[in-house]
């Protein structure tokens, strides 16, 4: 089982134009969908597409509409009672491809909230294997909330508690590894190197760099990284060893939920008792399918790419075209 927690959940609109958008203007969308967004529940509706038990904790209102478009994702859930509206995310796109997103604020989490959120996770995590903590942190809790959560987890269930993967940036992702040492991190190659108080911006060498980073952190204060790199693959950082995978050559329709769907894809292969390098090349292909399909809709088996992904050790780097 894995459990994912989407802490600070949004309403997903995506809005297709006919022209381009014109601030200022009244225009005419040719047509709009709305999905149940954040993180957690993408992996989660990732693993579950894939026929492996899933569940997602996430706060959410009574009458939120937001808990119609969850209920309509058919993966299980464990809902935390919360005041507030989740957030929305509106992307809109023009014909010629051209992507505005405005992201909204979160709903605060009251600090009562907050416990029973915590409370929920813990009592999920029960018997799991991963337990996902993906995403940003609502306003009102502390940036220490998914070290706290962590902690909190690992103290009730001791040996049987689940592995923890994080995929959240900022001082989220900093108080974590600071001090709850979690069984995997999942940054891209911006968040890796705000971790570790570095711009990725003047970057001439971008594997060099990332695997500079995630050695100064695997495995003292995270068990492994998994280095996603967009067009260029991934890395993934262990005790035992670091593995360098190419992403293949695809049509990207959205990289929107690329991030996730390798997160999930790992994860799969982790079920399936796959070795390091295999779990790497099920995350690319993951996240590759994720990059071919529209919006943040989830790859199934059937999306991934055909041809295989290279993988070599990254002491023996393979050849870059
Ligand atoms: N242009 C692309 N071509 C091929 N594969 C891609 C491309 N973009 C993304 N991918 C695949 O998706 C994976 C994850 O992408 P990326 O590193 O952009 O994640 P991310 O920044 O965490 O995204 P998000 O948080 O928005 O989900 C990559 O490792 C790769 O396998
Ligand atoms: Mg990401």
């Amino acid at each position: 089982m894995i459990v994912t927690l989407t802490a600070n959940p949004s309403a997903d609109r995506a809005v297709v134009l006919s022209e381009a958008l014109q601030p200022g203007e009244v225009q005419r969308a040719s047509s709009s969908r709305e999905d149940a967004g954040g993180k957690g529940v993408n992996v989660a509706r990732v693993v579950s597409a894939a026929g492996a038990p899933a569940r997602a904790v996430v706060p959410v209102g009574q009458h939120d509409p937001y808990r119609v478009l969850l209920e309509d994702t058919g993966i299980a859930l464990d809902l935390v009672e919360v005041a507030g509206r989740a957030r929305a995310n509106l992307t809109i796109t023009d014909p010629s491809g051209e992507t505005t997103k405005l992201n909204l604020p979160g709903a605060e989490l009251s600090a009562a909230e907050a416990s029973a959120l915590t409370a929920g996770v813990v009592a999920a995590a029960e018997g799991a294997t991963w337990l996902v903590l993906a995403g940003s942190l609502p306003p009102g809790v502390p940036a220490t909330f998914y070290a706290d959560l962590i902690e909190a987890v690992r103290s009730r269930w001791g040996a049987a508690a689940p592995r923890i993967a994080v995929d959240a940036s900022g001082e989220a992702l900093a108080a974590v590894v600071a001090t709850a040492r979690p069984d995997l991190i999942k940054p891209n190659h911006e968040e890796l190197a705000e971790l570790v108080g570095e711009d990725a911006e003047a970057d001439v060498d971008v594997l060099a760099e990332a695997a500079r980073r995630a050695t100064a952190l695997v495995p003292e204060r995270a068990a492994s990284a998994l280095v996603t790199l967009g067009a260029d693959g991934a890395l993934l950082f262990t005790a035992e060893g670091a593995w360098r995978g190419r992403a293949p050559k695809i049509q990207v329709r959205s990289t929107v939920g690329a991030g996730d769907s390798s997160l999930a894809g790992y994860l799969l292969a982790d079920l399936d008792g796959a070795s390091a390098p295999d779990r790497l090349a099920r995350s690319i292909a993951y996240g590759a399918a994720a990059a071919t399909l529209p919006g943040t809709q989830a790859p199934t088996p059937a999306d991934l790419p055909a041809e295989p992904i290279a993988v070599s050790d990254f002491a023996t780097p393979i050849a870059t075209s």
